[in-house]
């Protein structure tokens, strides 16, 4: 089998050299570009068509080609020759150390891992759940479950134990891969003690438990359900690869929808693979050998495909960073494990640039260490602020590139594709649509948008590999939620507009998501949280701008008429219920009592009225609203919570 290629410029190679000529090429023919760049992945058996289209509007990808996703991401390099070569550096300030792993001992321990799973009984296509901090055993047990065919379902470490229940009973996982804790810099976070609350809740029960004991804090196992995670891999035997159609899930992944149901994004290991592997050589301008770091978590998308798939797939070193960009100890940790790890593209969030920028905002600190391998920024998570580019921009010298994509997706659907060529920066642009994504701005009609006008940002049907096939058993809810708007075209909820030369520029969500510091939240989930307490009649959560974050959710309360509690005790009240039943990481800290909610006649909430209060904006109520002097009560209870225009 081959090692280490990957398809550099993608179809044409060699004399296909600008990213016009490479769409161009795209579009001409879909089915031939993605044949050639399959070549990038070790097969067992080839794939003899890239598109799947048998079950409309349904479309896989690679689906009768043979592989195994861990196979192209360890042992291939390994079989190559490249066993020595560092695959992964655990980089954790929290914790005071740091560790490198070679692409052999990775092998080594993956296939044990995957002969202990296998040995009590998991075997391809059973779900495991994977709830682990930011340790080499996260990686470890993902590409483990892709070794022997499970389907890895991992959990953001600060979502709360309601919400791990929710996976659980949706995933129905055999097994569960945690940790004893995960550490972030206030405080320690036993993940045991959730993860038991979350299994008593959950209707579903998994069969086994492994868990990591870390150093800072150990945890009590069951002895009738828990295995002790070093004892488990100590004896197992070695896991061989299993042999998987490219429609095989590789993972269910959720990620927040309009309702407090999560939805299990489906990823089929074939296209993901072709895909992953044509953006490393493309987008990022990364190969083998190359250390590339994306300092996200693996609890999201860009830790799936980019700290863990991605750049073992192209044989590269990846870097899982334990840490925050401030803080931990300092605002100059980026740059001290880019300099001192030879880091040639780092790709973070611009909630982390802001966090940097406030304590150094000359943007003197990169300065004081060697960067001479850094060759690229790149960011993506949420909109990225001109500003923000701008003072990375002159703090590093080289181009900061905005990529936007989502969760679904994978894989960015517009980027400026740096290992092609770098196209011209515009801030406030993630550049131009990828090969496989039709990018088209609509009205309400659905008919296209003229240049310069904002609309809904939808992709004509098929998606590229890589992207979602469906939902975890809910091909309805898939259907609805993307498809159905706009026949044809899957929906991104994101709206936006095309200039001129096809750059994409993305505004806003058109549904109640919400971009908290780069993770993406749904208010509607914490207005099911907030309608649950006792005292509360009526709620409404927004977004507000905020300088940090890009957002922070507020929640107004109506009380039930008679509620006679102090209104602080109630708004604090409901401030812990979010973070009990949804997590820490809703960072929602801002609960007003208000004594109504702006309305339509038909009782319609004006949320987007009052976001535009809490950012200070005109309010712009519609003529349809039942009573416009609400509005300034709200502006003024906002006003008291410190935030809109009369904080
Ligand atoms: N496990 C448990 N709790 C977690 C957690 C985890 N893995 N990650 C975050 N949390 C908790 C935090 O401790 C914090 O709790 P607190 O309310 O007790 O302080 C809360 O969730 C919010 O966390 P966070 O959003 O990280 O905010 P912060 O104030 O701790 O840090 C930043 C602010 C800007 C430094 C941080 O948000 C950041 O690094 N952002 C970049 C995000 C990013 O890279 N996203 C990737 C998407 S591509
Ligand atoms: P997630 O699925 O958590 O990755 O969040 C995806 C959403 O984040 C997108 O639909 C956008 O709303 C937003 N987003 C991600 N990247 C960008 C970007 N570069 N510019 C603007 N918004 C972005």
């Amino acid at each position: 089998m081959a090692t280490d290629k990957y398809v550099k410029n993608g179809p044409g190679g060699i004399g296909m050299a600008t990213y016009k000529e490479i769409y161009g090429a795209w579009r001409a023919d879909p089915e031939a570009f993605w044949l050639r760049a399959a070549g990038a992945v070790d097969w067992f058996d080839r794939p003899t068509r890239a598109l799947d289209d048998r079950r409309k509007p349904f479309y896989d990808w690679f689906t009768d080609g043979v592989a195994n996703t861990c196979w192209n991401a360890v042992d291939r390099h390994v079989a190559a020759g490249a066993g020595d070569r560092t695959a992964l550096i655990h980089e954790s300030p929290v914790t005071g150390s740091s560790a490198e792993i070679s692409y052999a001992e990775l092998q080594e321990r993956v296939a044990r891992l995957g002969g202990a799973l296998e040995a009590r009984g998991v075997k391809a296509g059973d779900r495991v759940l994977i709830y682990m901090p930011m340790i080499p055993e996260a990686v470890v047990a993902m590409l483990a479950c892709a070794r022997i065919g499970a389907i890895h379902s991992v959990v953001f470490g600060g979502f709360a134990a309601n919400e791990l229940a929710v996976r659980i009973d949706d995933a129905k996982p055999k097994a569960v891969l945690s940790a004893s804790c995960g550490v972030e810099p206030s405080r320690m976070v036993p993940y045991k003690p959730l993860l038991d609350g979350a299994i008593a809740m959950a209707k579903h029960k998994p069969k086994f438990c492994i868990v990591k004991q870390r150093a800072q804090l150990a945890a009590e196992l069951d002895p009738e359900r828990d295995v002790d995670w070093d004892a488990a891999v100590a004896d197992a035997p070695f896991s061989e690869c299993a042999q998987l159609k490219g429609s095989h899930p590789l993972y269910i992944l959720y990620t927040s929808g309009t309702t407090g149901a999560p939805k299990g994004v489906v990823r089929s290991s074939g296209g993901h693979m072709v895909a992953l592997a044509w953006s490393m050589a493309n987008i990022y301008d990364i190969g083998a050998g190359d250390v590339f770091w994306a300092a996200s978590d693996v609890g999201w998308v860009v830790g799936h495909s980019y700290i863990v798939y991605a750049p073992l797939i192209v044989g590269a070193t990846t870097i899982l960073f334990e840490g925050k960009p401030v803080g931990t100890p300092d605002a100059a940790i980026y740059w001290r494990i880019c300099s001192q790890r030879r880091v040639k593209a780092l790709f973070t969030a611009p909630t982390a640039l802001r966090a940097i920028k406030r304590e150094d905002s000359e943007g003197r600190l990169p300065a004081g260490f060697d960067l001479s391998t850094l060759r690229t920024l790149f960011l993506a998570g949420e909109r990225a602020d001109p500003d923000s580019i701008a003072w990375a921009e002159r703090a590093l010298g080289v181009p900061v590139i905005d990529h936007w994509w989502q969760t679904e997706t994978g894989w960015a659907i517009a980027a400026n594709p740096v290992g092609i060529e770098l196209l011209p920066v515009k801030h406030g642009s993630p550049a131009v649509p990828m090969p496989g994504y039709d990018v088209a701005i609509l009205d309400e009609t659905g008919t296209p948008a003229p240049v310069g006008t904002l609309g809904s940002i939808a992709i004509r049907l098929p998606l590229p590999p890589g992207c979602l096939p469906t939902l975890w058993n809910a091909d309805e809810r898939f259907r609805k939620s993307y498809l159905s708007t706009y026949p044809g075209y899957y929906e991104t909820g994101d709206a936006g507009m095309a200039d001129e030369d096809g750059y994409i520029y993305v505004m806003a969500r058109t549904d109640d998501v919400i971009n908290v510091a780069g993770h993406r939240l749904s208010t509607g989930a914490m207005e099911e949280v907030l309608a649950s307490h006792p005292d509360v009649a009526e709620c409404a959560v927004i977004g507000a701008a905020d300088a940090l974050k890009g957002q922070q959710p507020v929640g107004f309360l109506c009380l039930n008429a008679g509620c006679d509690r102090p209104h602080d005790a109630v708004a604090a009240e409901c401030v812990a219920l979010v973070r009990e039943r949804i997590g820490p990481v809703a960072a929602f800290k801002t609960a007003i009592v208000v004594a109504r909610l702006p309305k339509t006649r038909s009782g319609k909430v004006l949320r987007g009225v009052m976001a535009r209060i809490a950012d200070g904006a005109e309010p712009r109520a519609p003529a349809t609203i039942d009573d416009p002097a609400v509005l300034d009560e709200i502006g003024a209870a906002l006003g008291r919570a410190g935030l809109g225009e009369m904080a």
